[in-house]
């Protein structure tokens, strides 16, 4: 099974941010063709909000009607007093309708293994399934960053790293308020290469999913598909999406194209049979005009896994030669 790829790990190409405070908002979102939605108690909440955005949360996923999608809440983090409230009121109430737990401004190993033990406990207390509940940890910062590796170890209940550009930018003094566009004055390179790479890289090592954080200018569709477009081809399985205009966009920037589908099947197919007995035992064959060998296999298998995890169709075929 190759990296991210795990029969566990659904597709997360467009991941839904809906504010718990909202309950139209909340409603609406069950309709969207997002593949994850994450019901917010953090930073789109405001502090005299948050206990009754907890009570709205907990109602609308008992309330259901949310399809396919994977049910996230993003609690606040460790180093406010609401993280512990959260969790307890959001797991307690509504445990067996959520996937995954989001944890905002990971810094550590120990601030997810935290959030584990505190899992652990309450649904052996609820009689849950113990570690059904994923956790999601979003690096906004940089000691999250130089701990991502050990981040994404901390627990098997973790799934994702999740990049969160806005709070990173801020954190490591950044000269722009754009999110997601280059810094005035950066005319070399893209200011986030390292921290999409670092991200990346703890992710696949570890067998998590990688997604790329939000783009604030909604009304800016091509903005959206170009920066999105950047980390779907480092390898990031999906972003965030903060409009409704913003899923479907998301949902094919992260999908393979259809020829690059049908191409990777088709490898897929070649390689088996040049490598079984009819096709001669061979450990390099010719497609077309192309080499391949093990690790043609190994690409075309990414490629060929998120166009099925999305529910691509193939339109060709591969034909074994006439002998
Ligand atoms: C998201 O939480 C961000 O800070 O970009
Ligand atoms: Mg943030």
């Amino acid at each position: 099974m190759l990296p991210g790829m795990t029969e566990s790990l659904r597709p997360r190409r467009s991941c839904l941010a809906v504010p718990g405070s909202n309950p139209r908002f909340l409603e609406k979102a069950k309709g969207l063709p997002a593949d994850q939605v994450f019901l917010d108690l953090e930073d789109a909440c405001a502090p005299l909000a948050k206990p009754g955005a907890r009570k709205n949360i907990v109602a609308a996923l008992n309330e259901g009607g949310w399809g396919d999608k994977i049910r996230v809440v993003r609690v606040n983090d460790w180093t406010t007093h609401w993280t512990y409230r959260d969790v307890v009121e959001v797991v307690e109430g509504a445990g067996p309708n959520l996937d995954c737990i989001m944890l905002p401004k990971v810094q550590s190993a120990e601030q997810v293994v935290t959030l584990d033990i505190l899992l652990t406990q309450i649904e052996k207390t609820m009689g849950f399934e113990v570690g059904r509940i994923g956790i999601e940890a979003q690096i906004e910062n940089a000691q999250g960053l130089i701990a991502v590796d050990a981040i994404a170890k901390a627990s098997p209940r973790v799934e994702t790293i999740i990049f969160g550009p806005a709070d990173f930018m801020a954190s490591i003094n950044m000269k722009s308020l754009v999110v997601g566009e280059q810094p005035p004055g950066y005319d070399v390179g893209d200011a986030y290469h390292h921290i999409l790479m670092s991200i990346l890289m703890a992710a696949r090592a570890n067998d998590k999913q990688a997604i790329d954080g939000p783009y604030l200018q909604i009304r800016d569709s091509d903005g959206f598909r170009r920066v999105a477009a950047r980390s779907a081809a480092l390898g990031f399985d999906g972003k965030w999406v903060l409009h409704p205009d913003q899923v479907g966009i998301a949902n094919e920037v992260y999908s393979p194209a259809q020829d690059d589908y049908d191409h990777a099947e088709l490898i897929l197919d070649a390689y088996d049979y040049y490598t079984s007995e009819a096709g001669g035992a061979k450990g390099s064959a010719m497609l077309g005009d192309e080499m391949i060998d093990e690790a043609s296999r190994k690409m075309a298998l990414v490629v060929a896994s998120k166009g099925r995890a999305a529910g691509m169709q193939r339109t060709s075929k591969f034909e074994p030669p006439e002998s």
